[in-house]
């Protein structure tokens, strides 16, 4: 397949960026995106040019390190999936693709498709840590928690930490990965200790990193690689008018 790559170029989060134009033939249906992308930068290094920056490490769909916009759609079109999760055969035979980064004031552009996500980890370093003591290593069955909640609670922590909730939603919101966060640890006997102290410091930091409020559009859960329910958002609500109001 020819492919035509339209690609966000910016040097430095200071400099102007612009989309550039390349053509990629020879693509292979069983690529993956990725593997396109290094196709391309090989190339690009062999005429001594700068290849694009992009973020990737497991390449299998488990760490969230990778992340951009394919054609305007966070992680590209294939719904429940990442973009190194993603292969040239879901697209046709000279196909035009743009490529942007995240774009969204928490996220600061780094370089390219690059862009800085720390302000995600920040939001789990305030939720602080679980202070129980637990004593030694405890049998497997030793806290009986009912089945349906356990679901619930692995479900709410499959969330990689990828950000494309935030690149898709029109505020810039990080409530759903919020919501998860707050989530996985609520559910369960272990995080119910210190459930207010967490849900309070998680969204005040969500605020301060200047993530916007969520108005229940949706758009997270639709372009979520792991699918986190927006239901995630309700409870971390209850959670927290629990903690301020009861
Ligand atoms: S909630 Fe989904 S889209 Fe948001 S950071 Fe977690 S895995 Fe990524
Ligand atoms: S590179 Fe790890 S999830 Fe894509």
């Amino acid at each position: 397949m020819r492919i035509l790559l339209k690609v966000w170029r910016q040097s430095s989060p200071r400099s102007a960026g612009e989309l550039v134009d390349y053509t990629v033939e020879n693509v292979s249906p069983d690529m993956s995106f990725l593997e396109m992308l290094d196709v391309v930068n090989e190339g690009l290094i062999a005429q001594g040019k700068d290849p694009i920056a992009f973020d990737s490490d497991c390449r299998e769909g488990i760490c969230g390190a990778c992340g951009f916009l394919i054609n305007g759609v966070a992680h590209g079109p294939d719904p429940g999936t990442t973009v190194c999760q993603l292969h040239m055969r879901r697209f046709k035979d000279n196909d035009r693709i743009v490529l942007e980064p995240w774009r969204a004031k928490a996220f600061p552009l780094i370089k390219d498709l690059v862009v800085d996500r720390s302000a995600l980890d920040r939001i789990i370093q305030a939720g602080g840590y679980t202070s129980i003591n637990v004593g030694g290593a405890p049998d497997g069955n030793a806290i009986l928690i009912p089945g349906p909640i356990v679901e619930q609670a692995m479900d709410s922590a499959a969330c990689i930490s990828c950000g494309a909730c935030v690149a898709a939603c029109k505020n810039a919101s990080a409530a759903l990965f919020t919501g998860a966060k707050i989530s996985h640890l609520a559910l369960l006997p272990q995080g119910k200790v210190e459930r207010d102290a967490r849900v309070v410091a998680m969204v005040a930091r969500h605020d301060q990193e200047g993530f916007g409020s969520c108005s229940n559009e949706g758009e997270c859960e639709a372009v979520c690689p792991k699918e986190i329910s927006i239901t995630n958002i309700a409870r971390m609500n209850r959670e927290y008018l629990r903690a301020t109001l009861l």
